[in-house]
């Protein structure tokens, strides 16, 4: 994907170069690339004069931020033990199934990436999955496939 500088620069200037705000500047830029690409960190880092180490440093420290292509969408199945006694693993794997790829993965198209995380501290609504900002509680095998067409076109779905 191409990194249009004036882009990038946009997002620093809007909180006027200031360092505190590299987050916020990180976040926009995960939004609208879905990942951080390594141009647009070495442009915040010569923007803002924040070194580029310590700018990957906060990259990923945030599990939200990514240096690596994502999908459009971000399923995250929680394998917490909470979760995972109430058949969290055998949720992963259907989404595996369905989507066609494993943990860690993004599909071909771009448009889902899939994860799991150790706890995201909403136990006693598990087995969850979220799915970029929505959670899905109480999740079971058969509702994978609902769940996962409500992030797919009307054509996607067919
Ligand atoms: S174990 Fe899944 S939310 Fe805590």
């Amino acid at each position: 994907m191409e990194i249009q500088e004036s882009k990038i620069k946009s997002f620093v200037t809007k909180y006027n170069s200031e360092k505190k705000a590299l987050i916020s500047i990180l976040q926009d830029i995960q939004e609208e690339y879905n990942y951080l690409p390594q141009d647009a960190l070495r442009i915040v880092s010569e923007t803002t004069g924040i070194p580029l180490i310590d700018i990957v440093g906060v990259a990923t420290f945030y599990r939200a931020f990514s240096l690596e292509p994502r999908g459009r969408h971000l399923v995250t199945v929680c394998l917490g033990t909470a979760c995972h006694v109430r058949g969290g693993l055998k949720i992963l794997e259907e989404f595996e199934k369905k989507l066609n790829i494993k943990a860690g993965e993004t599909t071909e198209d771009g448009k889902f990436s899939l994860q799991t995380v150790a706890c995201l501290g909403c136990c006693a609504i598990g087995p969850v999955v979220v799915i970029d900002d929505k959670y899905h509680a109480q999740t079971t095998i058969r509702k994978v496939v609902p769940i996962l067409k409500k992030y797919m076109t009307k054509r996607e779905r067919k």
